[in-house]
Formats: structure tokens, sequence, C-alpha cells
């Protein structure tokens, strides 16, 4: 039950056999806990308490457990984002090349500040911890695709170019 009284929501991976593959292919069943996640996030967009509940119990790990992976990672959402997720890493590698204006660039084209979502729920813009690639900074992720060592207006054309 909620605190609310209500039956708590029940969540099914609606991709079964790609849920029942991952967790057959570890011999430890709490190792397909971040490829479940992934798994969860691609069908609802984002981690809910029903997904955390799910994930426990297929991985045979404490709910608590689930969360913290949930937390420590910056990849996974804890609420309804964009349809477009435009991460800009923060750390300092890009901060120095050019990731602070990215981010003042997205802010002042979509009236977007760093963990909004516009209005119309195309962009959310988020800043992020170092994603990997600090040799070709300034690095945006979006949605799944890295874009490296890109000038405002290659980033305005990108941004443009999102149907
Ligand atoms: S500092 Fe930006 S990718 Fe590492």
């Amino acid at each position: 039950m909620n605190s609310n009284g209500t039956p708590k929501q029940k969540f099914i991976f609606t991709d079964s056999g790609r849920m029942e593959k991952i967790l057959s292919q570890y011999p430890d069943k709490r190792s397909a806990t971040l490829p479940l996640l992934h798994l969860a996030q691609t069908q609802e967009g984002f981690i809910t308490g029903a997904i955390i509940d799910a994930v426990a119990q297929y991985t045979e790990i404490h709910p608590a457990e689930v969360m913290d992976c949930v937390s420590f990672y910056t990849m996974f959402f804890r609420r309804p984002l964009g349809t477009n997720k435009l991460q800009v890493c923060q750390t300092l590698s890009c901060s120095l090349n050019g990731a602070d204006d990215f981010v003042d660039h997205i802010t002042q084209k979509y009236g977007t500040k760093p963990g909004e979502t516009t209005s119309d729920g195309k962009f959310t813009l988020l800043k992020v911890e170092c994603l990997g690639s600090c040799g070709t900074a300034p690095v945006i992720q979006i949605n799944n695709d890295y874009h490296e060592g890109l000038s405002i207006n290659e980033l305005d054309k990108l941004l443009d170019s999102i149907p």
C-alpha cells in the first residue's frame, strides 16, 4: 500500500523476453540490476518506485540497494523529463573549454534553466558530471549520443536539426 492507502502499482516489463535474457546472462542476479534499470527506463522514461521494487524482486536484493544504484548514476532519471535530454558536462575539462557557454546558450534559446523542461516537453537541460570524453571537450550528450568539441554555432545548428 502507498502512504495514502491506495494499492501500489506493480511494474511489468513489456519486453519480458529481453528481461529474461538479461537475467539469464548473470549467474549472480544482482549483477543484472543496471541493465534491468536501463530496460525499465527505456520503457517508462524514468525510474518509478514500482520499477525499483520490481528490479529488487528480480535481482533478489533489497529495494534500498536498487535505489542506491539509481541515485548514484546520473543516467537514471527519477522524474519525467523532456523527449530530448540535453546533458552538458560540467566537469573541469569541459567547463574550461566552453560547456558553461553551452548551458547559457541553451538557457537563452529555450528559456530553460538547468533541471528544467521546455513547456512543449521537447527538451530538458541537465548539467552532468564527467562523461568520460575529456579529451574532446566540451561534450554534450543528447539522449544516447555524444557530441564533442562543438562550437556554439555548431551546437545551435545541431539543436535546430532535432525534429
Ligand atoms: S570533463 Fe567533460 S567529459 Fe570529462
